[in-house]
């Protein structure tokens, strides 16, 4: 527990970090990767250029500092990004060196006026939320399906859509048995490639399609091709990468799931919502829910481009046809069938709400939801990005 002196330094000083975080945090990125070249084959090249991890990490070390007598009440938010630090084979031997360049890029950034006392502080600030992640991250290496990135072999590469590859895979040794896995609907498991645009191996999630693994582990790639640069992993998969290679992945993570409690019961219907290539977690809820319990309500709603990017339709409708109580609505929005708020007015109320698609349709739809009095309780998600960026949005 940090002593009344630090609370009361690390209170008085974060509004002063908080307007000098982006350029404490782009110091701290800076003089780290130049001493530890090897964490750039851990971290997001790609969200480094833009941005985005910076204000994720600066915002939450804030974040946690201001909570610094009462860590408890961040449990939500540490517990996911702890899932994506596990996922990432993120070590407690790594938080030192986090911890030395962001303390570094303090005292650098604010200079004279970072006296001993405030260094201090914020020395014993930072160990204190480090060691609230590296508990939390130790749990969840005990219960890890596999250790590190272990090799698999892809056994079927299909398209599932106009550039959405889907992919199986199986363990390549003897040591995972793919019978014992117990995968859960709405986690994502994470590829360690090493593609030949970047001279640095390369982390990126994917969302499982299926929890069940009688074939094997199964995912979607869509090629991330926008603003004229071509995504470095996903291009990677879909060009380089075919049925008899091997590819690393660390073993599912994540705490996207289905409500357990509401699963067997069928007043509440669950509305599943989904865009693009997020209809992968969302697929391999509406399997859990229609194998669990086909009598409880399912409601349908996929948004795309139009028929060719139109994803795992097959597979949906079978799902959808050994479930007893269904309705299915498709927007092409090619075609001017677009999903705005004004239609989320059809949806039912009460309803188990899980929700997965692009930043932009997220957020139009979790607003939607907020103003129609769907509480936060009811409506869940999963963004293909740093979490941190959409609950700052
Ligand atoms: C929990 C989770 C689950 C996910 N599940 C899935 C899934 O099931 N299926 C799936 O396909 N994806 C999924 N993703 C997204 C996936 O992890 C990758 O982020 C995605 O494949 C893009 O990676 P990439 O290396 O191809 O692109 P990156 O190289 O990381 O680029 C990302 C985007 O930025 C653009 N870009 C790159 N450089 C620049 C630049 N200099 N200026 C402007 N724009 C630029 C690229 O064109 C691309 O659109 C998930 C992500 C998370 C966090
Ligand atoms: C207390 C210390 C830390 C805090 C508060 C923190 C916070 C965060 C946050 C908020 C995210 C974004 C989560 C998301 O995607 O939803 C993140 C992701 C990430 N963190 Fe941490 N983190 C800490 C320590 C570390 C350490 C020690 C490392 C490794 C050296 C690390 C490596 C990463 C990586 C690689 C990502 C993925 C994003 C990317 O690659 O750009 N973090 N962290």
């Amino acid at each position: 527990m940090a002593s009344p002196k630090t609370l009361e330094i690390v209170k008085a000083t974060v509004p002063v970090l908080e307007e000098h975080g982006t350029a404490i945090t782009t110091v701290f990125y800076k003089n780290m990767f130049n001493q530890h070249p090897e964490l750039l084959d851990i971290f997001n090249e790609t969200n480094q250029k833009l941005g985005r991890q910076q204000t994720a990490l600066a915002m939450t070390v804030l974040a946690a500092a201001k909570h610094l007598d009462k860590l408890a009440v961040l449990l939500p938010q540490v517990t996911q990004i702890s899932h994506k630090h596990r996922a990432l084979q993120i070590l407690p031997e790594h938080y030192p060196i986090v911890g030395h360049h962001l303390i570094g890029a303090i005292k650098e950034v604010l200079g004279e006026a970072a006296n001993d006392d405030i260094i201090d502080a914020w020395t014993e600030a930072y160990d204190e939320i480090a060691d609230v992640f590296i508990q939390l991250e130790k749990t969840m290496y005990e219960q890890e399906m596999w250790e590190g990135f272990a090799p698999f072999k892809i056994t079927e590469k299909v398209e599932a859509a106009t550039d959405i590859a889907a992919f199986t895979v199986v363990p390549a040794n003897d040591d995972i048995d793919l019978s014992k896995l117990s995968l859960s609907a709405g986690q994502y498991i994470t590829v360690k490639a090493d593609p030949e645009d970047s001279d640095h191996l390369a982390l990126r999630h994917y969302s499982l399609y299926s929890a069940t693994s009688d074939k094997g582990i199964q995912f979607a790639v869509r090629r991330d091709n926008r603003n004229e640069h071509y995504g470095l992993v996903s291009n990677h998969l879909h060009d380089h990468l075919d049925v008899g290679d091997t590819i690393l992945l660390s073993a599912p993570a994540g705490d996207f799931e289905l409500n357990q409690d509401l699963i067997q019961q069928n007043d509440i219907p669950l509305v599943l919502v989904s865009a693009g290539v997020g209809v992968t977690p969302i697929l391999s809820m509406l399997e859990a829910q229609v194998t669990a319990n086909p009598k409880r309500p399912i409601v349908w709603v996929y948004a795309c481009q139009n028929k060719e990017h139109h994803a795992f339709d097959s597979k949906v409708n079978e799902l959808l046809a050994a479930a007893d109580n269904v309705e299915k609505h498709i927007f092409y929005f090619e075609s001017g069938q677009i999903l705005d708020e004004a239609w989320l007015a059809n949806l039912p109320k009460p309803a188990d709400i899980y929700v997965c698609g692009s930043m932009m349709f997220m957020e139009s739809i979790i607003d939607g939801l907020m103003a129609l009095d769907h509480g936060v309780d009811s409506v869940h998600y999963e963004p293909f990005g740093p979490k941190m960026s959409l609950e700052l949005a």
